[in-house]
C-alpha cells in the first residue's frame, strides 16, 4: 500500500491494483507541486464533499483519464453537467465496489456546497477495504461520536485525518479520533494550506505521539510505503 500526498486533502493510495485519488486540488492550491496535475494517473477519483478545495480538479481529471468518480449523488449530478460520464453517485452508508477494492461512504460533520453554489449533498468520508487491508479517510469533519462507530470497520492500516482546525477538527481532536479508531499510522491532511489552518507541527506530532500514533506530515509529492 503506497500513499502519495499532493497537498491539502489531496492524496492517492495504490492498493489492490488500483490508484485511488482523493479530493483532487492541484491547480488552485498555492502549495501544490508543479506538474503533479499533469502526471497523476488515477484509476478512480473519490470525493468527500463538494467544497472547492476538494473537487477543483475532479471534472477535468475524470474526463482526461476516463475514470469513475465516487461521490455523493448531488456531486455526481453536478459532474454530469460538466460532461463527466462516469460519476458514481452514492450516499452515506453505501458501498461501491471497484474491482478488489470497496469504498464505503461514511458520515462527516461539515457542510458541502459546490463551488458554483449548487447544493452539494451531505459531506462524508470513506472507509476503503481491499486485499492489503483497510483504511479510513475522514474528509472534512469535526470530531463526532460517529467516528467511534467506525472502529468496528477496522483494523485500519492507516487513517487520513484532517488536522488543521478552523474548518475541521484540529490535531488534538484528530488524535482522539485516532485513538478511537485504533490506528497507529495517520496521514495528516487539511493543514498549512491557508493561514487559518496553519498548525504547530511539533505540537501536532506530540499530540499523536502521546497516544502512541505516528503522525505523518508529508510535503507535496511525499510518499509513504506501508508494508
Ligand atoms: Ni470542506
Ligand atoms: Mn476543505
Amino acid at each position: 500500500m503506497t500513499i502519495t500526498f499532493f497537498g491539502h486533502a489531496c492524496f492517492q493510495v495504490e492498493t489492490g491494483g488500483k490508484t485511488l485519488l482523493f479530493d483532487p486540488f492541484f491547480r488552485p492550491n498555492p502549495k501544490a507541486r508543479p506538474g503533479d496535475f499533469e502526471t497523476v494517473k488515477p484509476d478512480v477519483i473519490l470525493l468527500s464533499h463538494g467544497h472547492g478545495d476538494h473537487v477543483a480538479d475532479a471534472a477535468d481529471l475524470a474526463k482526461k483519464h476516463g475514470c469513475p468518480v465516487v461521490c455523493n449523488y448531488e456531486i455526481a449530478n453536478w459532474l454530469g453537467k460538466q460532461g463527466v460520464g462516469n460519476a458514481i453517485g452514492m450516499n452515506l452508508g453505501g458501498t461501491v465496489k471497484l474491482g478488489q477494492v470497496a469504498a464505503k461512504h461514511v458520515p462527516a460533520a461539515h457542510s458541502s456546497e459546490l463551488p458554483d453554489g449548487t447544493y452539494g449533498g451531505n459531506p462524508g468520508g470513506f472507509v476503503v477495504r481491499g486485499p492489503e487491508g483497510s483504511f479510513y479517510y475522514s474528509g472534512d469533519t469535526a470530531l463526532t461520536a460517529d467516528i467511534q462507530l467506525l472502529a468496528g470497520s477496522g483494523p485500519f492500516r492507516f487513517a487520513a485525518l484532517c488536522i488543521g482546525d478552523h474548518f475541521t477538527m484540529g490535531y488534538e481532536d484528530a488524535a482522539v479520533a485516532a485513538g478511537w479508531l485504533g490506528v497507529k499510522e495517520v496521514l495528516g491532511v487539511h493543514y498549512d494550506t491557508f493561514p487559518p489552518i496553519e498548525i504547530d507541527r511539533e505540537a501536532a506530532l506530540g499530540a499523536f505521539a502521546a497516544k502512541e500514533v505516528k503522525l505523518h506530515l508529508l510535503e507535496p509529492g511525499g510518499r509513504l510505503e506501508l508494508s
